[in-house]
């Protein structure tokens, strides 16, 4: 089977925003606490945070970090996270039943993230809470002394404001599941109005509106047209989730993953401009995919609903990932590198634990899982600008996405360097032909991951030897060079760097 891929330097989508390598810690399960932070473990910082997974954060490429939620921002009064550790109070937090201990906050992941160069998302509770709260969190974190809610902050021993700059309206308002859930007309009010009070306090910020839950919700289409109809003069992006997993052994419809986010984001994007268009507004909303990756959420998790009343951290939606999930990650880092002219943010959802590409044990080691791989290798390598690619491939018919390309790929120029990421949907080799004028690529040497056939098995062992087997630094398997045309072929079911 053959493709082709052209890039020319002239042709482009746009620059990459850096905050599009960004990632997600909630409190949820053991996120935080066993998670980044665990106080006596032995790599731990005098902060109490493990330096094992700090450095593996690094290593992974996050330039942002989303806080504290996801589903658990819906019912968190901020102020029970701050101040004194010793005279907080745990609390039961309705989204996940467990109970919080109140020991992170605000102060404590904020000050993580600075030492650690990572851009804080900060969301805030629409859910049972409202536009005072709002925006009295936006002058804690923001606001110069003088005033309440920032001089509490410093009496909390932080003088100099953390300038958050991006923040969340609230989180999957849409969903029947979320605590406060909301229609979208009621939703779209509160958001206007909590944002407008939190750009009085701070108008350098960036405000996101919440988007649907999935492009599966009932309501979807009518809830961004809604919320952008009420929030368009105040917000600068509107949120998208998705998570993908094979379902009943489909392996193609999961393969094809990375062409229905991109029809997803194409809606998305639709909806917005349709409403801008109404208004006859140049305004560009941009989106936040702020929730991405592989999740076994309806094979494997039994649902929040049925969760016991927990504490201590428990074990919630540690999924374990194969070499196949991690072509599918990566297939979708292409999607959203060939969108980076309106998705400047995202956050693979989550960072350590749950569905997470970090996993540790208490009191014992942290390691990588596969999914670690294509995105590290995409956020070392994607700088610059994205090309505006044409590429030709045969297609396949799956259940879930109807016809799919079998060849995708996204390139990125900076200066006259340039980098190519392609994923082989097919279960056979596939030659490339590609045409690169003008530009150097670095195709010496290259990440490859190729699809594996078993299912994941729990523990660092697994994951170790699922790496060394499908994940490696690969000669480029390049078959033919002259200047500006390269042909490669790419190994079945893989994605290359
Ligand atoms: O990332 C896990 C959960 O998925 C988040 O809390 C929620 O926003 C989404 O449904």
């Amino acid at each position: 089977q053959r493709a082709t891929v052209l890039l020319h330097p002239d042709f482009r989508v746009g620059q990459i925003d850096r905050r599009v390598f960004g990632s997600f810690v909630e409190h949820l399960g053991r996120a935080v606490y066993t998670g980044i932070y665990e106080p006596g473990h032995e790599t731990a910082d005098e902060h109490g945070f493990r330096r094992d997974v700090a450095d593996l954060t690094r290593e992974l490429g996050v330039t942002m970090a989303r806080y504290p939620g996801g589903n658990f921002v819906s019912n968190y009064n901020w102020e029970d996270g701050v101040g004194p550790v010793e005279e907080r109070k745990p609390f039961i937090d309705l989204a996940w039943r467990t109970i919080e201990p109140n020991t992170i906050g605000t102060d404590e992941f904020l000050q993580w993230a600075e030492r650690e160069g990572i851009e804080p998302m900060m969301a805030v509770n629409l859910g049972t809470r409202g536009v005072a709260a709002a925006a009295a969190l936006v002058e804690y974190c923001n606001g110069e002394a003088g005033s309440r809610w920032a001089d509490l902050r410093i009496a909390n021993g932080r003088e100099k404001p953390y300038g958050v700059r991006l923040w969340c309206l609230g989180n999957e308002m849409d969903g029947p599941w979320q605590i406060g859930h909301k229609t979208a007309d009621e939703y779209g009010k509160l958001a206007a109005e909590a944002g407008k009070a939190m750009k009085l306090v701070d108008p350098t910020i960036e405000l996101v509106a919440c988007g649907s839950s999935s492009m599966q919700m009932d309501t979807f289409g009518e809830w961004e047209r809604t919320v952008l109809e009420h929030t368009w003069d105040v917000v600068d992006h509107i949120s998208m989730h998705a998570y993908y997993e094979e379902l009943d052994g489909d392996r193609a419809s999961f393969l094809g993953s990375g062409t229905a986010m991109d029809r997803f984001i194409r809606r998305v994007v639709s909806s917005a401009d349709a409403v801008g268009a109404r208004r006859r507004s140049d305004k560009a909303i941009t989106i936040s995919f702020d929730e991405w990756n592989v999740w076994y959420l309806q094979s494997r998790f039994v649902g929040e609903k049925n969760l016991p009343l927990q504490k201590d951290a428990p074990r919630i939606i540690e999924d374990v990932y194969s070499a196949l999930d991690a072509v599918v990650v990566g297939d979708l880092l292409v999607t959203l590198l060939n969108h980076a002219d309106r998705v400047p943010v995202a956050c693979l959802a989550q960072l350590v634990n749950v569905i997470a590409p970090i996993m540790t044990e208490p009191d014992g080691p942290a390691w990588r899982q596969p999914t670690f791989h294509p995105f590290a290798a995409t956020a070392r390598l994607a700088r610059g600008t994205a090309l505006d690619l044409r590429v030709t491939a045969p297609t396949v018919t799956t259940k879930q996405h109807g016809d799919v390309p079998l060849v995708t790929a996204a390139a990125t120029l900076d200066g006259t360097e340039g980098a190519v990421f392609l994923v082989n949907r097919s279960a056979e080799p596939v030659e490339v032909d590609l045409s690169h004028p003008g530009v150097a690529l670095t195709l010496a040497r290259g990440v490859q991951v190729t699809a594996d056939h078993e299912a994941a098995v729990e523990g660092p062992d697994h994951a170790a030897r699922t790496i060394a087997e499908h994940v490696a630094e690969v000669d480029a398997p390049v078959t033919a060079a002259e200047p500006g045309r390269t042909t490669l072929t790419l190994a079945p079911e893989s994605w290359l760097a």
